[in-house]
């Protein structure tokens, strides 16, 4: 179990030009938040489910992580078994800063990977639209009922487990850029003897004084503060 747990949201990416859910512009602005990501979309409104994801997924070729990612993937190489990378976000940010994708828990799923329905085999598709990888079909049965790897509202999320696994053992948590909304991050204040809160600015879904710390500043400019508090932490 690490020492350190670092719980991000889509604030942490945000700088890296993909934008947050809240404060969702551009390409959410053309779908129903209802009709693409809730449960049971891919039977009512497949056609358009599947091409918002393809076109995010497409978006994410061209973005590059930003500080904030880059900084904590140093940390994570070198501290390998101390940190833990938990992250509600899809897109690959931490993979590009140099974080292998094994070492990244990815809650909600993983926009470059795909799923068959039928085996339930994940494969990867990097950024093609799902009718251009292996012609749409499974690599491995064939089958042509192949999804977003992406987490619906109303999905299971099995990976919450080892979120709460490693949260109930860690000493210091980290939660940056995340409203609060979807995991209530501050029943986790009470598990560890420390945390930060970093956010561009109060939430409704968070009572910030429950928190040991907190940063309203981009990520990328409290990154430096929170990685010395990590150090620290990892030193004593
Ligand atoms: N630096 C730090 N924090 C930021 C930045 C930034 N540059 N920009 C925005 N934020 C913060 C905002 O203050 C906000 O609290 O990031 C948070 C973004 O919140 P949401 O848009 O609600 O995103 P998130 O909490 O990740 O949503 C959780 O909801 O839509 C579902 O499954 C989806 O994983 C997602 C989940
Ligand atoms: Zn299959």
């Amino acid at each position: 179990m690490a020492k350190v747990v670092i719980l991000s949201g889509a604030g942490i990416s945000a700088e890296s030009g993909i934008s947050t859910f809240r404060d969702s512009d551009g390409l959410w602005e053309e779908y129903d938040i209802k009709d693409i990501c809730t449960v049971g979309c891919l039977e009512t409104n497949r056609e358009q489910t599947i091409e918002f994801y393809d076109r995010r997924r497409l978006d994410l070729s061209e973005k590059e992580p930003n500080k904030a990612h880059k900084v904590l993937a140093n940390l994570k190489n070198k501290y390998k078994n101390e940190i833990a990378i938990i992250t509600q976000n899809i897109d690959n940010l931490f993979e590009k800063a140099g974080i292998p994708h094994e070492d990244v828990i990815h809650l909600h799923g993983y926009l470059t990977n795909a799923e068959c329905e039928s085996c339930n085999d994940v494969f990867d598709i990097g950024y093609k639209k799902i009718e251009e990888s292996f012609n749409g079909k499974c690599p491995t049965c064939h089958s042509q009922k192949v999804r977003p790897y992406v987490v619906m509202f109303g999905e299971m999320a099995p990976l919450y487990e080892n979120l709460y696994e490693e949260i109930t053992n860690c000493e210091l948590l980290v939660i940056i850029g995340t409203s609060g909304n979807v995991i209530p991050v501050d029943t986790f204040t009470s598990y560890v003897d420390r945390s930060i809160l970093n956010n561009l600015e109060k939430s409704d879904a968070i009572f910030d004084e429950l928190y040991s710390k907190v940063i309203y500043k981009k990520a990328t400019e409290a990154i430096d503060e929170i990685s010395s508090d990590i150090e620290m932490v990892l030193k004593e």
